[in-house]
């Protein structure tokens, strides 16, 4: 046993305590996220601001005890890092100088550091000196499908309704198959730098993996990430590794035999059916809408009760199924960790 309660679960090792943590736990719903971020005029400078990051990603930590942080970033360093333009303009959502042909393909720069990297390696190394003991570092990158539709659409994937990333994989499937390729590759330097500066496990975010026909989301979805999971295995056998296919569902079982990670985050489009099938076979994270923490206290516990009845006991660890919403109450953070800690295992009701 680990005095890392996630660790455990990932490993396979039944705890008696359901682990907690949340996607975007570190962000706006917090004052002492906004009142940081109100000095600051740009999101990447302080992404890039290893001292502030650190505090930043302690935050929730600190607040609620969390079982786990996460690095504060983003997944669009990884663009940034390239050499593309990358700007987050107030409440759009980020900008980027779009890749669509094979010589802005040739343009940019894969490198196994670059400033952009050491600043991020170094808030992991920060954080993990000011880490409480029992709590798991996890690092994260964005999937190398996801990474692409920013590259390609060159701004917020849903806004831009894939027109591009669409059109593509279906046009110019080659040129996409060569822009993965050069994503996986940076992707694994990025990832292989947090595992050496502490982070204990990856997380790897693929928002937009059920956007895709069968026959695309097997070639750009699955098969890189697959790729990617397989490399980082390969070099650092003992990290674990939590993959986040959103929005795919029947593809799941698929998804689990070829990617193997060992963890899957499940979107709130999951069944509890689903889930607790999934379950038999893998470590499932998830999935309460994060919508329902802006609602009363009645429907929190019933849509948090339901989760736990399902799912809680080995091989589970509770999330949202997306990120916290900025205008989630801190109140009803609070009282959802409460719950989940109250939970006692084997037992049907929630003290
Ligand atoms: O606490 C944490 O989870 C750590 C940090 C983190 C951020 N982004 C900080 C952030 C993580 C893990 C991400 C992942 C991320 N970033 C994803 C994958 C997960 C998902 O939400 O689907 C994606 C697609 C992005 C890209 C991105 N970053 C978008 C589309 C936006 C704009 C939308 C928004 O929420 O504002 C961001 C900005 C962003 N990333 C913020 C934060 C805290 C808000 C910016 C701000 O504070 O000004």
């Amino acid at each position: 046993m680990n005095n890392k309660v996630i660790i455990d679960v990932l490993q396979g090792v039944a705890r008696n305590k359901t682990p907690i943590w949340l996607m975007r736990q570190a962000g706006r719903y917090l004052p002492e996220y906004r009142s940081v971020r109100g000095g600051i005029s740009k999101f990447l400078d302080l992404c890039y601001n290893s001292e502030l990051s650190s505090i930043v990603t302690l935050q929730p930590i600190h607040r609620f005890g969390f079982d786990a942080a996460i690095i504060f970033a983003d997944i669009l360093i990884l663009p940034h890092s390239l050499g593309i333009d990358v700007r987050f303009e107030n409440g759009d959502g980020p900008t980027l100088e779009t890749t669509r042909s094979e010589q802005e393909l040739k343009k940019l720069k894969i490198s196994n550091s670059n400033w952009q990297f050491e600043r991020i390696w170094e808030t992991v190394s920060l954080v993990k000196k000011n880490l409480p003991q029992h709590t798991t570092l996890i690092g994260f990158a964005g999937a190398p499908w996801t990474v692409a539709t920013y590259m390609l659409e060159g701004k917020t994937g849903s806004s831009s309704n894939f027109k591009f990333s669409n059109n593509i994989a279906k046009t110019k499937p080659e040129f996409l198959d060569r822009m993965v390729d050069l994503i996986i590759e940076q992707t694994i330097y990025y990832l292989l730098g947090q595992i050496d500066a502490g982070a204990e496990v990856i997380q790897i975010f693929d928002s937009w993996a059920g956007i895709l026909d069968y026959e695309e989301y097997k070639r750009f979805v699955e098969e890189p990430t697959k790729r990617l999971v397989f490399e980082l295995k390969k070099l650092r056998p003992q990290i674990p590794i939590i993959c986040f296919p959103r929005g795919i569902d029947k593809t799941l079982e698929e998804y689990m035999t070829n990617v193997n990670p060992d963890a899957i985050s499940l979107g709130s489009n999951i069944t509890m059916n689903h889930a607790k099938k999934l379950k038999e076979s893998v470590v499932v994270q998830g999935n309460l809408d994060p919508i329902i923490l802006t609602k009363d206290k009645e429907q929190i516990k019933n849509a948090v009760e339901n989760i736990l009845t399902n799912l809680a006991g080995k091989n589970f660890i509770f999330n949202l199924g997306h990120g916290i919403l900025p205008e989630t109450p801190i109140e009803n953070v609070e009282f959802l960790v409460d719950l989940v800690r109250h939970y006692e295992k084997n037992s049907c009701n929630i003290i």
